[in-house]
């Protein structure tokens, strides 16, 4: 089979690699129909992510048919239609009990990172029951792809730990599809203002259509200015960190009113500057979070009611054959005014 295979910092190819076994009889092989690439998957090619080694493939969002399931498999057979999570989670341990899937002692984010990943024709999902999603019939399976990451992550990061409530005012920093995906459903709550902040325009545009009430430039506008008068000097009640850079934390900072939340969804790689002297008093709380794909189900319900529209966040469409070119464009988002791309493979 071909699969886009990971081969050190800069480097990755679209090349022959052996097709996937069942190893364990709570796996499943996918053959995947559609994936997708993520800003993650860039974070590893600048080699940010060390643990993924030489000979990778990358991925870990899809949708795909069940090609084989493993003996011990009960939920999934052969010729399912499914949505992979991008977290793998054993559904025994004391995490996945708890549902905290993302710290799975057993899984956790492995796909594309510590095992095979889905950018390939076929995949091997471990723990296939508590990993996969029956895909409902007749379900789009482009708006199903952003099930697999961006919406669990911005929902559950963004909006869940921000408790975001019926007319709070929401700060979001960073509008690529993640922060994209906080806007999206943090409107499942009536929040009275939602104002993006990112230095791209266009993504800025995007914004408004996706319902941002206010959208800042900061490259060109002081956003805790802007932001201070567009909440009578308080600030936001709620502020997403949706980049992964300390200079947005730090933003974040300045943003949140008394008594408000600053939720981190950006993968950090290197430390930000926490400003107690400022926030000691203010009564604010700092949440942190792995994406656990918890909210899976009714994220499903609300794309499948069409509460949610979640395929507004896809830009470009390319063949899985294609995917070196995909990343190309993926790679120049403000370049190729792109968001998700959908790589399909039928
Ligand atoms: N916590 C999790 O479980 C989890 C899961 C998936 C992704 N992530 C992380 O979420 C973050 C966002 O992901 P994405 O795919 O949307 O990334 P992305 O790179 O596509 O988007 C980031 C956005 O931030 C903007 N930006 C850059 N510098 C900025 C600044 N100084 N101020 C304001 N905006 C700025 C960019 O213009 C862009 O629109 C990444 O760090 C990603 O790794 C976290
Ligand atoms: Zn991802
Ligand atoms: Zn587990």
């Amino acid at each position: 089979m071909k699969a886009l295979v990971y081969h050190g910092p800069g480097k990755k190819a679209w090349e022959e690699k052996a097709k996937p076994v069942i190893r364990d009889p709570t796996d499943v092989i996918v053959k995947i129909t559609r994936t997708t690439i993520c800003g993650t998957d860039l974070h590893i090619l600048k080699g940010d992510v060390p643990e993924v080694t030489d000979g990778r493939i990358l991925g870990h969002e899809g949708v795909g048919i069940i090609e084989e399931a493993g003996n011990a498999v009960t939920g999934f057979k052969k010729g399912d239609h499914v949505i992979i999570s991008c977290i793998s989670s054993c559904g025994k341990c004391s995490y996945c009990r708890r549902g905290m899937y993302s710290h799975c002692e057993k899984g956790g984010w492995i796909l594309g990172h510590l095992i095979d990943g889905t950018q390939a024709e076929y995949t091997r999902i471990p723990f296939a029951d508590t990993s996969l999603y029956h895909v409902p019939a007749g379900a789009d399976e482009d708006a199903l792809v952003m099930l697999s990451d961006i919406l669990p992550t911005g929902f559950e990061c963004g909006v869940l730990n921000g408790k975001v409530q019926p007319g709070c005012t929401v700060a979001i920093v960073g509008s690529g599809p993640i922060g994209l995906a906080a806007l999206l459903t943090a409107q499942f709550y009536a929040p009275a203002e939602i104002i993006m902040i990112d230095p791209d325009n266009n993504r800025l545009n995007v914004a408004k259509k996706f319902g941002a009430t206010k959208t800042i430039n900061n490259s060109s506008e002081d956003a805790v200015k802007m932001l201070k008068e567009y909440t009578n000097g308080i600030g936001a009640d709620t502020v997403i960190e949706a980049v992964g850079i300390p200079a947005t934390f730090e933003l974040c900072q300045q943003l949140v009113a008394p008594g408000g939340i600053i939720a981190n969804i950006g993968v950090h790689g290197k430390s930000a500057e926490l400003h107690l002297e400022d926030l000691w008093a203010k009564n604010i709380t700092i949440t942190t979070r792995l994406v656990d794909t918890v909210s899976t189900p009714m994220l499903l319900n609300t794309i499948q009611s069409k509460k949610l529209n979640s395929k507004q966040l896809i830009t470009h469409h390319f063949k899985l054959a294609d995917i070196v070119q995909a990343y190309d464009t993926f790679e120049h988002a403000a370049r190729e005014n792109a968001l998700k791309v959908i790589l399909s493979n039928n």
